[in-house]
């Protein structure tokens, strides 16, 4: 069980803290009071951001934070974190996220992201360390019948490997809570996310081509990229493009807060999504990073990508009913975010 814990007496492991979710999480975190450990490979991420998320939560603070560079998977050294410090709770982001390459590397892709958990979970047993919050998201939710999204419409076959992970790790963590009570167990669906810390010290820093909309946008804004490609226009949307619900990374952060609070005493598995509960079309995007940036970016229209949904959107009712957190950013803020992050970064943590 999550017992019940004052934030300055909890230890929060955060695996892939230093990745993109995850260094914004730790930082809401650490503001919160909390003790947090990260664990990280660096595999998509670097060191820097520890320094980074430092500079941001300042001394006191950032004395609270731990970084240990390891892979989930090496259980003998998850071990030694363990024994290290009293970790009450675990934020589970760390796995390989690249829907693409998914499907060129399917061994990779479930033997890093199924491999890590059952490694996670059976060490966290090991100590009797039972909460978890896990990273999922809205792809389990396929192609919908029917918009928005609740946490009860249906879950649909995947179409990639990276889908099926998130698919199967649910249903992992769904079934520890029916062997052993103790368990509790928080699967967070998330929409799109995008954004920066508005400080512009932290962000998202794709290796290689960026494989999600706003960092391709911003590094077409930066002048790293020619031009946007829109997969689609001929969709049943209003102006043609896909529709997404994009939401700040910020707020998504503030929402595991939220669920680690509300956690507390708790059993059981529960699901929540986390987005605005608004959809934005891909010209809204280019529209809105053009206002941010000052400059119209050009984009081309390509055909349809195989795999991609007309339209999806949350309804996060339950997120406010349950946890009280809504989201507070829009997507031009999420666009004001992202180029101040770019534009003071151009090569992301890179020299
Ligand atoms: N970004 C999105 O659009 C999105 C949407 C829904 C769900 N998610 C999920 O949220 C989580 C975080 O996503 P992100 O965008 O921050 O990705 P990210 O790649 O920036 O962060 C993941 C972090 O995990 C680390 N990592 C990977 N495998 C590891 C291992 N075996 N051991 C230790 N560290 C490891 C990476 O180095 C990286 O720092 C992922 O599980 C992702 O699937 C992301």
């Amino acid at each position: 069980m999550s017992q019940k814990k004052d934030p300055k007496d909890t230890y929060v492991l955060v695996t892939g803290g230093a990745g993109f979710i995850g260094s914004h999480t730790v930082v809401e975190l650490l503001q919160s009071g909390y003790h947090v450990v990260i664990v990280d490979d660096l595999s998509n991420s670097s060191e820097r951001v520890i320094d980074r998320i430092g500079q941001i939560v300042g001394e006191e603070a950032a004395s609270r934070l731990a970084f240990r560079k390891l892979d989930v998977n090496d259980k003998a050294a998850l071990e030694k974190v363990f024994e290290e410090f009293p970790i009450d709770r675990v934020i589970h982001f760390a796995g390989y996220k690249a829907v693409g390459e998914s499907v060129q590397k399917p061994i990779e892709y479930y033997s890093n992201n199924l491999g890590n958990t059952l490694t996670l979970v059976d060490v966290m047993r090991n100590h009797n360390c039972k909460s978890i919050v896990f990273s999922s998201s809205a792809t389990v939710y396929g192609d919908p019948d029917s918009l928005p999204l609740t946490e009860e419409s249906p879950k649909k076959p995947a179409t990639n490997p990276y889908g099926w992970t998130k698919w199967m790790i649910e249903q992992i963590l769904s079934d520890l809570t029916v062997a052993d009570d103790e368990w509790n167990v928080v699967l967070l669906r998330y929409f799109n996310p995008i954004g920066a810390h508005p400080s512009g010290l932290i962000g998202e820093d794709p290796k290689g081509i960026p494989n999600n909309l706003v960092p391709y946008v911003a590094q077409v804004a930066v002048g790293k990229r020619d031009a946007v490609h829109v997969y689609g226009d001929d969709y049943d949307t209003p102006d043609g493009t896909g529709v997404r619900d994009y939401i700040h990374v910020m707020d998504l952060a503030s929402g595991h807060v939220a669920a680690l609070a509300w956690m507390n005493g708790r059993t059981g598995v529960e699901i929540f999504n986390l987005g605005t509960g608004k959809g934005s079309s891909v010209l809204d995007i280019i529209k809105a990073f053009s206002a941010a940036c000052g400059r119209d970016l050009p984009y081309v229209i390509e055909p349809r990508r195989a795999g991609d949904v007309t339209a999806n959107y949350a309804d996060c009712s339950k997120a406010k009913r349950e946890l009280g957190w809504e989201a507070r950013y829009d997507i031009n803020d999420m666009c004001r975010d992202s180029w101040n992050w770019q534009s003071h970064n151009p090569n992301g943590y890179e020299d």
